[in-house]
Protein backbone atom coordinates (compact mmCIF):
# COMPACT_ATOMS: atom_id res chain seq x y z
CA UNK A 1 0.00 0.00 0.00
CA UNK A 2 1.20 3.02 -1.12
CA UNK A 3 2.32 5.22 2.39
CA UNK A 4 1.76 9.03 3.06
CA UNK A 5 4.94 10.97 4.87
CA UNK A 6 6.19 14.10 5.85
CA UNK A 7 9.26 15.60 3.84
CA UNK A 8 10.42 18.95 2.52
CA UNK A 9 9.90 19.91 -0.85
CA UNK A 10 10.95 23.15 -2.90
CA UNK A 11 8.19 23.90 -4.91
CA UNK A 12 9.39 27.30 -6.87
CA UNK A 13 12.27 28.69 -8.09
CA UNK A 14 13.77 31.06 -5.04
CA UNK A 15 10.93 30.17 -2.65
CA UNK A 16 11.29 28.93 0.48
CA UNK A 17 10.64 25.14 1.10
CA UNK A 18 7.89 23.62 2.84
CA UNK A 19 6.54 20.38 4.56
CA UNK A 20 4.08 18.59 2.78
CA UNK A 21 2.61 15.26 3.33
CA UNK A 22 4.05 13.04 -0.29
CA UNK A 23 3.23 9.88 -1.09
CA UNK A 24 5.49 6.57 -1.19
CA UNK A 25 4.56 3.79 -3.50
CA UNK A 26 5.58 0.23 -2.77
CA UNK A 27 9.35 -0.97 -3.50
CA UNK A 28 9.13 -2.30 -7.27
CA UNK A 29 11.21 -4.52 -8.86
CA UNK A 30 14.85 -3.30 -8.03
CA UNK A 31 13.80 -1.13 -5.51
CA UNK A 32 13.61 -0.08 -1.90
CA UNK A 33 11.72 2.30 0.93
CA UNK A 34 14.27 3.51 3.44
CA UNK A 35 12.99 4.71 6.50
CA UNK A 36 15.59 7.86 7.33
CA UNK A 37 17.42 8.59 10.47
CA UNK A 38 19.23 11.76 9.75
CA UNK A 39 20.50 13.82 6.26
CA UNK A 40 22.96 16.12 6.28
CA UNK A 41 22.04 19.65 4.30
CA UNK A 42 24.20 20.24 1.05
CA UNK A 43 25.17 23.26 -0.93
CA UNK A 44 23.51 20.97 -3.62
CA UNK A 45 19.63 21.52 -2.19
CA UNK A 46 19.56 25.26 -1.76
CA UNK A 47 20.86 25.16 -5.53
CA UNK A 48 17.99 23.18 -6.43
CA UNK A 49 15.88 25.25 -5.03
CA UNK A 50 17.22 28.31 -6.44
CA UNK A 51 16.78 26.40 -9.86
CA UNK A 52 20.55 26.57 -9.94
CA UNK A 53 20.57 22.62 -11.29
CA UNK A 54 17.30 22.86 -13.45
CA UNK A 55 13.85 23.88 -13.74
CA UNK A 56 11.92 20.41 -12.54
CA UNK A 57 10.25 21.60 -9.67
CA UNK A 58 8.48 20.12 -7.31
CA UNK A 59 12.02 19.32 -5.74
CA UNK A 60 11.92 16.39 -2.67
CA UNK A 61 14.88 17.61 -1.72
CA UNK A 62 17.67 16.65 0.54
CA UNK A 63 20.64 13.41 -0.39
CA UNK A 64 22.98 12.87 2.94
CA UNK A 65 21.17 10.70 4.22
CA UNK A 66 21.46 7.36 6.57
CA UNK A 67 18.55 5.04 7.37
CA UNK A 68 17.11 1.42 7.88
CA UNK A 69 15.80 -0.63 4.95
CA UNK A 70 11.73 -0.82 5.54
CA UNK A 71 10.85 -2.89 1.87
CA UNK A 72 12.44 -4.29 -0.79
CA UNK A 73 10.84 -5.02 -4.28
CA UNK A 74 11.52 -8.69 -6.35
CA UNK A 75 14.94 -8.75 -7.67
CA UNK A 76 16.47 -6.97 -4.91
CA UNK A 77 19.30 -9.54 -3.14
CA UNK A 78 22.38 -6.93 -1.96
CA UNK A 79 19.78 -5.35 1.23
CA UNK A 80 16.99 -6.45 3.12
CA UNK A 81 14.24 -4.94 5.29
CA UNK A 82 16.33 -3.89 8.77
CA UNK A 83 19.79 -3.06 7.28
CA UNK A 84 21.29 0.29 8.27
CA UNK A 85 22.24 1.87 5.34
CA UNK A 86 23.88 5.27 3.64
CA UNK A 87 22.12 6.28 0.48
CA UNK A 88 24.28 6.71 -2.36
CA UNK A 89 24.32 8.57 -5.74
CA UNK A 90 26.56 6.02 -7.45
CA UNK A 91 24.47 3.35 -7.88
CA UNK A 92 26.14 1.70 -10.78
CA UNK A 93 24.56 0.16 -13.65
CA UNK A 94 27.63 -2.73 -14.84
CA UNK A 95 26.59 -2.25 -18.74
CA UNK A 96 27.53 1.52 -19.66
CA UNK A 97 30.47 1.96 -21.52
CA UNK A 98 32.64 3.51 -18.75
CA UNK A 99 31.32 0.21 -16.41
CA UNK A 100 32.45 -1.94 -19.43
CA UNK A 101 35.68 -0.54 -19.66
CA UNK A 102 36.24 -1.15 -15.45
CA UNK A 103 36.25 2.11 -14.44
CA UNK A 104 32.50 1.86 -12.79
CA UNK A 105 33.20 5.17 -10.30
CA UNK A 106 32.40 7.06 -14.20
CA UNK A 107 29.37 5.05 -14.63
CA UNK A 108 27.62 7.37 -17.40
CA UNK A 109 23.92 5.21 -16.15
CA UNK A 110 23.28 5.07 -12.53
CA UNK A 111 20.60 3.64 -11.81
CA UNK A 112 17.30 6.01 -9.56
CA UNK A 113 14.00 4.56 -8.56
CA UNK A 114 11.79 4.03 -11.49
CA UNK A 115 8.28 4.78 -9.44
CA UNK A 116 7.96 8.46 -8.79
CA UNK A 117 7.24 9.89 -5.17
CA UNK A 118 4.49 12.34 -5.39
CA UNK A 119 2.76 15.26 -4.04
CA UNK A 120 -0.90 15.62 -4.57
CA UNK A 121 -0.68 13.53 -7.10
CA UNK A 122 2.20 15.35 -8.85
CA UNK A 123 5.64 13.79 -9.97
CA UNK A 124 8.33 15.03 -7.25
CA UNK A 125 11.85 14.76 -8.51
CA UNK A 126 14.26 13.95 -5.74
CA UNK A 127 17.25 15.58 -5.40
CA UNK A 128 20.46 13.61 -6.79
CA UNK A 129 17.95 10.77 -7.30
CA UNK A 130 17.49 10.44 -3.77
CA UNK A 131 14.94 13.05 -1.68
CA UNK A 132 15.58 12.05 1.82
CA UNK A 133 14.35 15.25 3.93
CA UNK A 134 11.43 12.62 4.17
CA UNK A 135 10.55 10.02 6.99
CA UNK A 136 10.61 7.43 4.15
CA UNK A 137 11.79 7.55 0.15
CA UNK A 138 11.94 5.41 -2.34
CA UNK A 139 15.43 4.28 -3.91
CA UNK A 140 17.24 2.15 -6.54
CA UNK A 141 18.27 -1.07 -4.39
CA UNK A 142 21.69 0.04 -5.01
CA UNK A 143 21.57 3.50 -3.97
CA UNK A 144 21.35 1.78 -0.03
CA UNK A 145 24.74 0.81 0.95
CA UNK A 146 25.22 -1.15 3.85
CA UNK A 147 27.20 -0.67 6.33
CA UNK A 148 27.81 -0.90 10.24
CA UNK A 149 24.63 -0.45 12.59
CA UNK A 150 27.17 1.02 14.97
CA UNK A 151 28.00 4.85 13.12
CA UNK A 152 25.69 7.05 14.45
CA UNK A 153 23.20 7.97 11.95
CA UNK A 154 24.43 11.84 11.55
CA UNK A 155 27.57 11.16 11.03
CA UNK A 156 27.33 8.22 8.68
CA UNK A 157 24.94 9.72 6.02
CA UNK A 158 27.73 12.44 5.67
CA UNK A 159 29.43 10.47 3.90
CA UNK A 160 26.68 10.34 1.29
CA UNK A 161 27.88 12.73 -0.51
CA UNK A 162 29.68 16.37 0.36
CA UNK A 163 32.36 14.55 2.93
CA UNK A 164 33.03 11.58 0.37
CA UNK A 165 33.43 14.06 -2.54
CA UNK A 166 36.02 15.57 -0.31
CA UNK A 167 37.83 12.33 1.04
CA UNK A 168 38.13 11.12 -2.04
CA UNK A 169 39.25 14.15 -4.16
CA UNK A 170 42.25 13.45 -2.02
CA UNK A 171 42.82 10.07 -1.79
CA UNK A 172 41.38 8.92 -5.00
CA UNK A 173 41.17 11.94 -7.44
CA UNK A 174 44.68 13.46 -6.35
CA UNK A 175 46.21 10.47 -5.62
CA UNK A 176 47.97 11.84 -2.31
CA UNK A 177 50.37 9.69 -0.84
CA UNK A 178 52.92 9.44 1.76
CA UNK A 179 55.33 12.50 2.45
CA UNK A 180 53.50 14.87 -0.25
CA UNK A 181 52.55 18.33 0.26
CA UNK A 182 48.98 19.75 -0.18
CA UNK A 183 46.98 22.63 -0.37
CA UNK A 184 43.49 22.61 -0.04
CA UNK A 185 41.46 25.89 -0.98
CA UNK A 186 37.94 26.31 0.73
CA UNK A 187 37.60 24.68 4.01
CA UNK A 188 34.07 24.26 4.04
CA UNK A 189 32.69 20.37 4.24
CA UNK A 190 34.12 19.72 1.27
CA UNK A 191 37.55 21.23 1.82
CA UNK A 192 38.07 20.17 5.26
CA UNK A 193 37.22 16.12 4.29
CA UNK A 194 39.73 17.14 2.17
CA UNK A 195 42.60 17.48 4.69
CA UNK A 196 41.30 14.70 6.43
CA UNK A 197 41.80 12.34 3.68
CA UNK A 198 45.53 13.85 2.66
CA UNK A 199 45.83 13.26 6.18
CA UNK A 200 44.57 9.49 6.18
CA UNK A 201 46.77 9.29 3.23
CA UNK A 202 50.03 10.43 4.60
CA UNK A 203 50.93 13.93 3.51
CA UNK A 204 53.42 15.45 5.08
CA UNK A 205 52.28 19.07 4.96
CA UNK A 206 48.71 20.12 4.63
CA UNK A 207 47.77 23.51 3.83
CA UNK A 208 44.11 24.91 4.48
CA UNK A 209 43.28 28.21 2.32
CA UNK A 210 40.08 30.18 3.24
CA UNK A 211 39.11 34.17 3.57
CA UNK A 212 37.44 33.25 6.87
CA UNK A 213 40.38 33.28 9.91
CA UNK A 214 37.74 31.10 11.29
CA UNK A 215 37.24 28.23 9.06
CA UNK A 216 41.12 27.90 9.50
CA UNK A 217 41.13 27.78 12.85
CA UNK A 218 38.69 24.67 12.46
CA UNK A 219 40.84 23.52 9.33
CA UNK A 220 43.48 22.49 11.72
CA UNK A 221 41.53 20.09 13.78
CA UNK A 222 40.90 18.37 10.70
CA UNK A 223 44.61 18.31 10.70
CA UNK A 224 45.84 21.43 8.54
CA UNK A 225 49.25 21.73 9.21
CA UNK A 226 49.62 25.00 8.23
CA UNK A 227 47.21 27.84 7.31
CA UNK A 228 46.79 30.93 4.92
CA UNK A 229 44.45 33.62 5.29
CA UNK A 230 43.78 34.09 1.39
CA UNK A 231 41.86 37.70 2.55
CA UNK A 232 45.38 39.13 3.47
CA UNK A 233 48.04 37.56 1.60
CA UNK A 234 48.76 36.08 -1.66
CA UNK A 235 48.00 32.46 -1.39
CA UNK A 236 50.06 31.23 -4.21
CA UNK A 237 53.40 33.11 -3.22
CA UNK A 238 52.73 32.10 0.89
CA UNK A 239 52.12 28.04 -0.38
CA UNK A 240 55.28 28.55 -2.23
CA UNK A 241 57.55 30.13 0.65
CA UNK A 242 55.73 26.86 2.69
CA UNK A 243 57.01 24.04 0.27
CA UNK A 244 60.77 25.36 0.02
CA UNK A 245 60.01 28.27 -3.27
CA UNK A 246 58.32 25.20 -4.91
CA UNK A 247 54.68 25.00 -4.58
CA UNK A 248 52.07 22.27 -3.32
CA UNK A 249 51.82 18.45 -4.64
CA UNK A 250 48.75 18.53 -5.16
CA UNK A 251 46.35 21.56 -4.97
CA UNK A 252 42.64 20.59 -4.42
CA UNK A 253 40.09 23.43 -5.53
CA UNK A 254 36.74 22.98 -3.07
CA UNK A 255 35.38 26.64 -3.48
CA UNK A 256 34.20 26.48 -7.32
CA UNK A 257 35.51 30.11 -8.53
CA UNK A 258 37.62 30.71 -11.25
CA UNK A 259 40.18 32.72 -9.25
CA UNK A 260 40.64 30.31 -6.97
CA UNK A 261 41.27 27.30 -9.72
CA UNK A 262 43.74 29.80 -11.44
CA UNK A 263 45.41 29.99 -7.75
CA UNK A 264 45.81 26.57 -7.52
CA UNK A 265 47.16 26.11 -11.02
CA UNK A 266 50.15 28.07 -10.05
CA UNK A 267 50.60 27.11 -6.41
CA UNK A 268 51.59 23.77 -7.61
CA UNK A 269 54.64 21.96 -7.93
CA UNK A 270 56.47 21.38 -11.42
CA UNK A 271 54.30 17.80 -12.62
CA UNK A 272 52.01 18.23 -9.68
CA UNK A 273 48.29 18.13 -9.68
CA UNK A 274 45.32 20.35 -9.72
CA UNK A 275 41.90 18.64 -8.44
CA UNK A 276 38.83 20.41 -9.05
CA UNK A 277 36.09 19.47 -6.68
CA UNK A 278 34.44 23.02 -6.62
CA UNK A 279 31.36 23.25 -8.73
CA UNK A 280 31.10 25.84 -11.57
CA UNK A 281 28.47 27.70 -12.64
CA UNK A 282 27.73 27.43 -16.19
CA UNK A 283 28.82 30.99 -17.38
CA UNK A 284 32.29 30.95 -15.05
CA UNK A 285 35.14 30.40 -17.55
CA UNK A 286 39.35 29.69 -17.37
CA UNK A 287 41.96 31.43 -18.91
CA UNK A 288 45.62 30.12 -18.82
CA UNK A 289 48.30 30.70 -21.01
CA UNK A 290 48.75 27.78 -22.77
CA UNK A 291 52.74 27.52 -22.14
CA UNK A 292 52.41 27.43 -18.62
CA UNK A 293 49.53 24.36 -18.86
CA UNK A 294 52.23 22.88 -20.92
CA UNK A 295 55.78 24.07 -19.07
CA UNK A 296 54.53 22.88 -15.88
CA UNK A 297 53.49 19.16 -16.76
CA UNK A 298 51.41 17.35 -14.50
CA UNK A 299 47.54 17.14 -14.24
CA UNK A 300 44.22 19.10 -14.02
CA UNK A 301 41.67 16.80 -12.15
CA UNK A 302 37.57 17.35 -12.02
CA UNK A 303 36.54 15.07 -9.59
CA UNK A 304 32.80 14.17 -9.15
CA UNK A 305 32.12 12.43 -6.12
CA UNK A 306 35.46 11.91 -5.22
CA UNK A 307 35.51 9.23 -7.84
CA UNK A 308 34.27 7.00 -4.79
CA UNK A 309 32.26 3.57 -5.74
CA UNK A 310 30.01 3.53 -2.56
CA UNK A 311 29.87 -0.16 -1.91
CA UNK A 312 33.95 -0.14 -2.15
CA UNK A 313 34.57 2.67 0.53
CA UNK A 314 31.43 3.63 2.58
CA UNK A 315 31.15 0.27 4.32
CA UNK A 316 35.42 0.29 4.58
CA UNK A 317 35.44 4.26 5.96
CA UNK A 318 32.68 3.74 8.68
CA UNK A 319 34.90 0.62 9.59
CA UNK A 320 38.00 3.21 9.93
CA UNK A 321 35.11 5.68 12.00
CA UNK A 322 34.51 2.97 14.57
CA UNK A 323 38.06 2.95 15.03
CA UNK A 324 38.22 6.49 15.73
CA UNK A 325 40.43 6.96 12.37
CA UNK A 326 37.77 9.20 10.72
CA UNK A 327 36.11 11.84 12.83
CA UNK A 328 32.84 12.28 11.09
CA UNK A 329 31.27 13.65 14.33
CA UNK A 330 33.61 16.83 13.66
CA UNK A 331 31.44 17.63 10.57
CA UNK A 332 28.10 17.92 12.79
CA UNK A 333 27.74 21.82 13.37
CA UNK A 334 23.76 20.90 14.80
CA UNK A 335 21.26 18.90 14.76
CA UNK A 336 18.07 20.23 13.59
CA UNK A 337 14.47 19.16 13.23
CA UNK A 338 12.75 18.25 9.95
CA UNK A 339 10.87 21.50 9.95
CA UNK A 340 14.34 23.36 9.90
CA UNK A 341 15.77 23.34 6.84
CA UNK A 342 14.83 26.45 5.42
CA UNK A 343 16.53 28.16 8.47
CA UNK A 344 19.29 25.68 7.92
CA UNK A 345 19.95 27.31 4.29
CA UNK A 346 20.21 30.74 5.72
CA UNK A 347 23.19 29.69 8.08
CA UNK A 348 24.55 27.97 5.43
CA UNK A 349 24.71 31.06 3.28
CA UNK A 350 26.33 32.97 6.40
CA UNK A 351 29.16 30.73 6.61
CA UNK A 352 28.04 29.86 10.16
CA UNK A 353 28.17 25.99 9.67
CA UNK A 354 29.69 22.72 8.04
CA UNK A 355 26.86 20.59 7.99
CA UNK A 356 23.58 21.28 9.63
CA UNK A 357 21.70 17.51 10.44
CA UNK A 358 18.03 16.81 10.32
CA UNK A 359 17.51 14.00 13.00
CA UNK A 360 14.26 12.61 12.21
CA UNK A 361 12.64 12.07 15.65
CA UNK A 362 14.13 15.56 16.88
CA UNK A 363 11.67 17.81 18.12
CA UNK A 364 11.81 21.52 16.70
CA UNK A 365 13.79 23.78 19.14
CA UNK A 366 11.92 26.03 21.40
N1 LIG B 1 32.47 17.58 -6.98
C1 LIG B 1 31.55 17.04 -6.18
O1 LIG B 1 31.19 15.87 -6.34
C2 LIG B 1 30.97 17.87 -5.09
C3 LIG B 1 30.15 17.28 -4.09
C4 LIG B 1 29.64 18.10 -3.08
C5 LIG B 1 29.92 19.46 -3.07
N2 LIG B 1 30.70 20.00 -4.06
C6 LIG B 1 31.05 21.44 -4.13
O2 LIG B 1 32.16 21.74 -3.30
C7 LIG B 1 32.16 23.13 -3.02
C8 LIG B 1 32.37 23.37 -1.53
O3 LIG B 1 31.26 22.87 -0.80
P1 LIG B 1 31.13 23.14 0.77
O4 LIG B 1 29.89 22.43 1.23
O5 LIG B 1 32.42 22.84 1.45
O6 LIG B 1 30.87 24.72 0.73
P2 LIG B 1 31.09 25.83 1.86
O7 LIG B 1 30.39 27.04 1.38
O8 LIG B 1 30.76 25.27 3.19
O9 LIG B 1 32.68 26.10 1.86
C9 LIG B 1 33.33 26.95 0.95
C10 LIG B 1 34.51 27.58 1.68
O10 LIG B 1 35.26 28.31 0.72
C11 LIG B 1 35.69 29.53 1.31
N3 LIG B 1 35.98 30.48 0.24
C12 LIG B 1 35.10 31.23 -0.50
N4 LIG B 1 35.76 31.97 -1.40
C13 LIG B 1 37.08 31.71 -1.24
C14 LIG B 1 38.26 32.17 -1.87
N5 LIG B 1 38.21 33.08 -2.85
N6 LIG B 1 39.45 31.69 -1.45
C15 LIG B 1 39.51 30.76 -0.46
N7 LIG B 1 38.41 30.28 0.18
C16 LIG B 1 37.23 30.76 -0.21
C17 LIG B 1 34.54 29.92 2.22
O11 LIG B 1 34.97 30.83 3.22
C18 LIG B 1 34.11 28.55 2.79
O12 LIG B 1 34.81 28.24 3.97
C19 LIG B 1 30.83 23.67 -3.54
O13 LIG B 1 31.06 24.25 -4.80
C20 LIG B 1 29.99 22.41 -3.67
O14 LIG B 1 28.95 22.56 -4.62
C21 LIG B 1 31.24 19.23 -5.04
ZN1 LIG C 1 27.67 2.18 -15.82
ZN1 LIG D 1 25.51 17.15 -1.72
Amino acid sequence: MPQQVRAVVAKAKGEPVSLEIIEIPDPGPGEAVVQIQACGVCHTDLHYREGAINDDFPFLLGHEAAGIVESVGPDVSEIAPGDFVILNWRAVCGECRSCRRGRPQYCFATHNATQKMTLNGQPLSPALGIGAFAEKTLVAAGQATKVNPAASPEAAGLLGCGVMAGLGAAIYTGEVGRGDSVAVFGCGGVGNAAIMGSRLAGAAKIIAVDLDAGKLEQAKGFGATHTVLASEVDPVTAIQELTDGNGADVCIEAVGNPKVLEQAFYARDLAGTVVQVGVPNPEMRIDLPMIDFFGRGGQLKPSWYGDCLPSRDFPMLIDLYLQGRLDLDRFVSETIALEEVEDAFHRMKRGEVLRSVVVMDQAVAG
